[in-house]
């Protein structure tokens, strides 16, 4: 399974592979640069891309050789898992073909006993499995892409003892041959009971669906339906605080967020958008109202910041969806108390002062984050319950909401307003519950407009007129006027 023979099946492996990102998936092949031996386990392979527009990007391909003399990917093997976590824990150094190393770094125990469990990866772009440990269940995570920004283990290592991520048990290392880049490979750390927030949130709001009527008042219905969750979302926002809190004291000093650059790559990549328009079938006016909101907006946020009003950075998640905060029924407190809260994927850009990017994250990042994954996932609830109500599809339920569809019958266009309005008002509680009054604070509103941008850009790029509608839709409501009415 060494040499030429090898390499020639890593082409199939790894261009069939589902996590591949398009721009890799195009070279012309791909080289191995680097190999470690893991016993007769696998080949640890640090793979490059060759030709093509992501040439010379590098790859982390664990391989393990097949009867027929061919190779296959050695993730989803027990004979993996198992190596893998055992030299982990035991720590130490496997020398790799070119000179460099792999550091594998744990709690240095003796002979442990490592088991494969059963495990529902779902989509991720790394590869995880779920191991015994010392009869402890771990997640085995490794890394794919390796050119990325990956401080994860480091994260989680530094972390410990906090209770705010999962528990740190080890990880490993490939150090190349000139003895300073190092890329992380994989991390042992430990498994968390519970769901991430959207599952409960979701529970919510569809089962409000049935207490919509002709004659309830939207707001009525909207509190009296998140009562029960209430305490649970001021709780995870509280949460949400203390980790945040706790990050800074693990990572350290204070930095100034670099605020003017920030701003003007926002009305730099609003212009460009604005001018070129979306090329996606959208409602013009909607389009028009949107970019004169964010116009408005940035252009009183240049005021606010032209006081000198500097404000502080710090340390975030990087990457807060909300199927990375996770939640489980806290037994010890009683029923429907409190939430047992993990942070998962931590993906903070910096893990210190020394860092460039340092001064570049803000906890207010994160609130953004979950914001937006508010509105997307509010948005696409509402378009897909309006057309079940109307028979049709969702995108047009979508852009419908955009321009109130004014080509359709008044009492289907009022079936739309009342479910789009219904999970507007649900959506606004949650957040205020959720991500607490910090929304005026003038990083938090330039924070949610890059990111409003940056998405639309995304989904401009992507030709996802879906997704790009929920954009113009929060865009326009960026507007004064729609602010008050909002209120
Ligand atoms: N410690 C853990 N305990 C329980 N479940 C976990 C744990 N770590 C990961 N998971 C599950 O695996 C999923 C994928 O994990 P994670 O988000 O870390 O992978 P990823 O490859 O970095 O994902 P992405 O491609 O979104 O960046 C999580 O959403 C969660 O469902
Ligand atoms: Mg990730």
């Amino acid at each position: 399974m060494h040499g030429a023979e090898a390499d020639a099946g890593l082409d199939g492996l790894l261009r069939a592979a589902p996590w591949m990102p398009e721009d890799a998936r195009a070279a012309e092949r791909f080289e191995r640069i680097d190999h470690a031996v893991l016993g007769g386990a696998a080949l640890l392979l640090i793979v490059a891309a060759v030709g093509g527009p992501a040439s010379g990007r590098r790859f982390f391909v664990p391989v393990r050789g097949t009867d027929g003399g061919g190779f296959e990917a050695a993730h989803g093997s027990e004979a993996f898992d198992v190596a893998a976590v055992t030299r982990t824990l035991t720590g130490g150094k496997l020398p790799t073909a070119r000179g460099g190393s792999v550091e594998f770094r744990g709690p240095g125990r003796g002979p442990i006993g490592v088991r494969r469990l059963p495990f529902e990866q779902g989509w991720s772009s790394n590869a995880l499995s779920l191991v015994d440990v010392s009869g402890t269940a771990c997640i085995h995570k490794t890394y794919r892409r390796l050119d990325e920004t990956i401080h994860e283990p480091e994260l989680l290592r530094r972390m410990n003892g906090t209770g705010r991520t999962p528990q740190w048990v080890g990880d490993y290392t490939y150090v190349a041959p000139d003895g300073t880049s190092r890329s992380p490979l994989g991390v042992i750390y430990q498994y968390v009971q519970g769901e991430g927030i959207d599952v409960p949130l979701r529970g919510n709001l569809r089962s409000m669906w049935p207490r919509l009527t002709d004659t309830t008042s939207v707001e009525e219905v909207v509190h009296a339906h998140l009562q029960p969750l209430e305490e649970q979302l001021r709780r995870a926002g509280e949460f949400l605080d203390d980790f945040h809190q706790d990050l800074a004291h693990r990572l350290g000093g204070a930095a100034e967020y670099p605020v003017r650059e920030a701003l003007d790559d926002a009305v730099d990549r609003a212009d460009r958008l604005a001018r070129h328009g979306t090329g996606l079938a959208l409602p013009k006016s909607a389009h028009e109202a949107a970019f004169e909101a964010l116009h408005t907006e940035l252009a009183a946020l240049a005021a606010e910041f032209d006081d000198g009003n500097i404000p502080a950075s710090g340390p975030c998640h990087g990457d807060l969806h909300l199927s990375h905060l996770l939640c489980a029924a806290d037994g010890d407190r009683g029923a429907g108390t409190g939430w047992r809260m993990t942070v998962l994927d931590l993906s903070t850009p910096a893990l210190g002062p020394d860092d460039p990017d340092w001064p570049r994250q803000s906890p207010l990042q994160d609130l953004v984050a979950l914001e937006r994954a508010l509105e997307y996932f509010a948005a696409d609830e509402a378009a897909f319950e309006a057309a079940r109500r109307l028979g049709v599809d969702s995108l047009e339920t979508m852009l419908g909401s955009l321009d109130g569809a004014p080509h359709w019958p008044e009492a289907r266009r009022a079936v739309l307003r009342q479910v789009f309005a219904a999970t507007d008002a649900w959506r606004r509680h949650v957040t205020r519950l959720l991500l607490g009054s910090a929304s005026d604070h003038p990083l938090r509103r330039l924070l949610y407009v890059r990111r409003l941008l940056h998405e639309l850009t995304y989904n401009q790029a992507h030709a996802r007129p879906y997704h790009a509608a929920i954009d113009l839709r929060h865009a326009r409501a960026l507007a004064p006027a729609a602010a008050f009415a909002r209120k």
